[in-house]
């Protein structure tokens, strides 16, 4: 629970004055407690959310600032080095890191239900087959909560935790299902002596005729990164979405599926499609210097630039930086698109007018590019930011169900016509 500071925000209105509590997180800006604006008649109005607290949460911490970003205490660096992405979902799911035998617990969990029921395979015939891998990913996952529906009590304890095990498990074999059927081939079918991101690539590039396909080890050790680096980050767009759906007790399949709506856009999760998207429309290197000047004028955005919360560095991309150099040297990559990103990277820090505004290379501006280096094509990049987050959405859907908590139903500032009657 938060700790009530003693201090007071005095809010005076029509003469009369209201007092209002302030409230202390662990880390972070105390809040101050608005609901009893409504006694006066008033709402607060803050479109875009950007001065509101919507919950408390005990999951992650960021701090935009200074860069900073804790999962249940432990910075992002250290997690995305040091811990295995299934290590960091139980830290999510749970609150701590696990031991030696939990770990091994959940991680015989999360193989146990890698297989989805057979007859979800049959749902992606109904989609065209040029059909964008995310349209595919919200109508899938969606249709789990007809399989998990009867009999599911939102209350249960022990229905939500396997709620979330499933969850983890199955997500990877959809996604890389989404994949085969796009590109025409068969689905492949989980194997649970690989490891989560070994299992992941081998759904998607394996085939019923290469059967000794191996997973190279430098690109299941890279694609676990991008899943932790990507496992959660607090209340965004699509966090809030899903506890937005779930405050109503919707099916967490359903709710699951809102979220991959939300993270859909190219301001949140298509962001990384969007920088690749980008880097082919710019060409060459001696384009780059044209396309800032459109930047600057707002014709277009510098996509993998910028973020609502960091306002100085995003915390995750060091790492994600890392990697790409690890990756591409592994596979001896010489992409002319990465001269290209790096030119836009070099000029865009030197730059005033993104010093001025604080923007800086997020995540998304170096996943791309070893996404790509990985051999996953570009429309699916979103899917792989859904797959690593269905972890932060459904920790964030338990924490909600854990304790109380209020249907979510903003207020409004209505700027529309006064009552009128019909004239006729
Ligand atoms: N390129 C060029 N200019 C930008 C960019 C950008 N990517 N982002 C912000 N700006 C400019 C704005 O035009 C504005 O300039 P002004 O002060 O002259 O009007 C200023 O910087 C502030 O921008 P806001 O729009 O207020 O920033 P906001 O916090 O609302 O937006 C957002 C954040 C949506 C992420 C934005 O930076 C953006 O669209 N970036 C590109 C898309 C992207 O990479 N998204 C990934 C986010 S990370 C993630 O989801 C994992």
């Amino acid at each position: 629970m938060s700790a009530a500071t003693g201090k007071k925000a005095v809010l005076e209105l029509d003469g009369k004055k209201i007092e209002l509590p302030i409230y202390s997180g662990t880390l972070g800006p105390d809040v101050i407690d608005v609901k009893d604006v409504l006694a006066s008649g008033h709402f607060t109005f803050d479109p875009g959310f950007m001065a509101t607290a919507s919950c408390e949460s005990k999951i992650t911490f960021i701090d935009g600032d200074k860069g900073v970003l804790l999962h249940r205490g432990y910075p992002i660096a250290q997690l995305a080095t040091q811990a295995s992405y299934l290590e960091t979902c139980y830290l999510l799911l749970s609150g701590e890191l696990p031991t030696a035998e939990q770990k091994s617990d959940f991680e015989n969990k999360v193989r146990n239900h890698t297989m989805v029921h057979d007859q979800v395979s049959r749902f992606f015939n109904g989609f065209r087959r040029d059909a964008h891998p995310m349209a595919v990913m919200c109508g899938v996952v969606g249709a789990l909560s007809a399989f998990y529906h009867n009999g599911f009590d939102v209350e249960n304890v022990d229905h939500r935790e396997i709620t979330a095990v499933r969850l983890v498990a199955k997500i990877p074999t959809l996604a890389a299902w989404t994949y085969k059927y796009t590109i025409g081939q068969p689905f492949v079918y989980p194997r649970n002596d690989l490891s989560y991101a070994e299992n992941f690539l081998y759904m998607m590039f394996a085939t019923p005729a290469d059967r000794d396909y191996k997973v190279n080890p430098i690109l299941a050790k890279a694609m676990d990164r991008i899943f932790t680096l990507h496992a959660d980050h607090e209340q965004n767009a699509s966090t809030s979405t899903v506890r937005l759906a779930g405050s109503t007790g919707a099916n967490p399949y359903a709710c699951i599926a809102a979220g991959i709506a939300a993270l859909w856009g190219p301001a949140h999760g298509g962001a990384n499609e969007a920088v690749l998207k980008m880097l082919d429309d710019i060409g060459t290197v001696e384009n780059v210097a044209p396309f800032m000047e459109k930047v600057k004028t707002k014709e277009v955005k510098l996509m993998g630039f910028g973020h609502r919360v960091y306002k100085n560095f995003d915390p995750r991309a060091k790492v994600m930086k890392e990697t790409c150099d690890e990756v591409l040297s592994a596979l001896g990559i010489n992409d002319p698109q990465l001269a290209l990103a790096m030119e836009l990277e070099r000029i865009a820090l030197s730059d005033p007018y993104f010093i001025e505004r604080k923007l800086y290379p997020n995540v998304d501006f170096y996943s791309g590019i070893i996404l790509k280096a990985i051999g996953i094509p570009t429309e699916m990049f979103t899917v792989i930011f859904a797959l690593a987050r269905t972890v932060g959405w459904i920790s964030h859907w338990l924490e909600m169900h854990s304790g109380p908590y209020k249907i979510g139903r903003p207020r409004q500032l209505y700027t529309g016509e006064t009552q009128r009657d019909i004239k006729r």
